[in-house]
């Protein structure tokens, strides 16, 4: 198996994902002893996590307990963060993303990612679908026209804007905004997709609309949530992971943690004891 193939040789080999080790119903990324902090602050540590190819896992835990650092250590968000550090390693398909070569604008394409905030580029609405499809080169400009109509019919948002593709994105509702960055993230091809509590500045409704696209983007996609909401990870994900105090406490199939878990801390948080 070639388990040590840098993700940039498995990206530059081709428009197919090369699949390096797990297959389907395998391991798609991987931390192993991960730690990681910013100067002589240590947010997370001795973290050993399996996020399995093709399922929906949510991260829980109360705030602060590092949910959304380990997210962003899944396609290497910290990196540009003053005074980031790590050590062990994340894997994408059995292969390092830290491995000299990978190149991060390739591996954000493997690995995309929803923020909490809507954070719709400063261009037109066609425009944000369309960057990272040029920066990329994933398309001609002959396609750019049903590229952009039918990202954004795959996330609801199409009827609602088709006539004014070339405005600013920000007369758009918050929750329009926030399809419109899905529809961003998805439009390069992601095989994972890291969602940062998409969903806690939305309506009911739109809430609503992108938990149920989270769920009908597995298992053709890996998509790891962030959220705050134990409902909604109890409603929608394969595998819940809780967090406390920067340190994986238990990850376990999503029925088993909410109904029986496995430590106290994961039992007083999921019954609503603990922040
Ligand atoms: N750039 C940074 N410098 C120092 N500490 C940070 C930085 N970013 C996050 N932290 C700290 O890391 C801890 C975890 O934060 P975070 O990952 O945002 O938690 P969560 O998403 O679970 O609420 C917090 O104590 C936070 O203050
Ligand atoms: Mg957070």
């Amino acid at each position: 198996m070639m388990t040590s193939v840098p993700v940039e040789a498995a990206v530059s080999s081709g428009d197919c994902p090369v699949t390096v080790g797990a297959g389907a119903g395998g391991v798609s990324m991987q931390a192993k002893d991960l730690a990681l902090g910013f100067g002589s602050a240590t947010v997370l540590s001795g973290l050993d996590l399996e996020v399995g190819k093709g399922q929906l896992t949510a991260l829980i835990g109360p705030t602060g307990s590092g949910k959304t650092t380990f997210l962003r250590s899944l396609n290497r968000m910290n990196d540009k963060v003053a005074k980031h550090w790590h050590r062990g390693d994340v894997l994408l398909n059995g292969a390092s993303i830290y491995a000299p070569g990978v190149q991060l604008m390739a591996l954000r394409r493997r690995v995309g990612m929803v923020f909490q905030r809507p954070n719709p580029f400063p261009m037109s609405i066609a425009g944000n679908i369309l960057a990272g499809v040029k920066a990329h080169r994933i398309a001609g400009k002959e396609h750019y026209r049903d590229i952009v109509e039918a990202r954004l019919r795959e996330v609801g948002l199409w009827d609602a804007v088709r006539n004014r593709l070339s405005s600013s994105p920000f007369s758009l509702s918050g929750g329009q905004q926030q399809l419109l960055c899905l529809a961003r993230a998805l439009a390069v091809g992601p095989e994972v997709l890291l969602l940062d509590e998409p969903t806690s500045s939305l309506d009911p409704v739109t809430a609503g609309n992108i938990e149920e696209m989270a769920r009908a983007l597995v298992p053709a996609l890996t998509v790891v949530i962030v959220t705050h909401n134990l409902a909604q990870a109890r409603r929608i994900s394969d595998q819940t992971v809780f967090f406390y105090q920067g340190k994986m406490v238990e990850r376990g199939e999503t029925a088993q943690l909410f109904e029986d878990p496995q430590q106290p801390e994961t039992a007083r948080y999921v019954t609503g004891r603990m922040g």
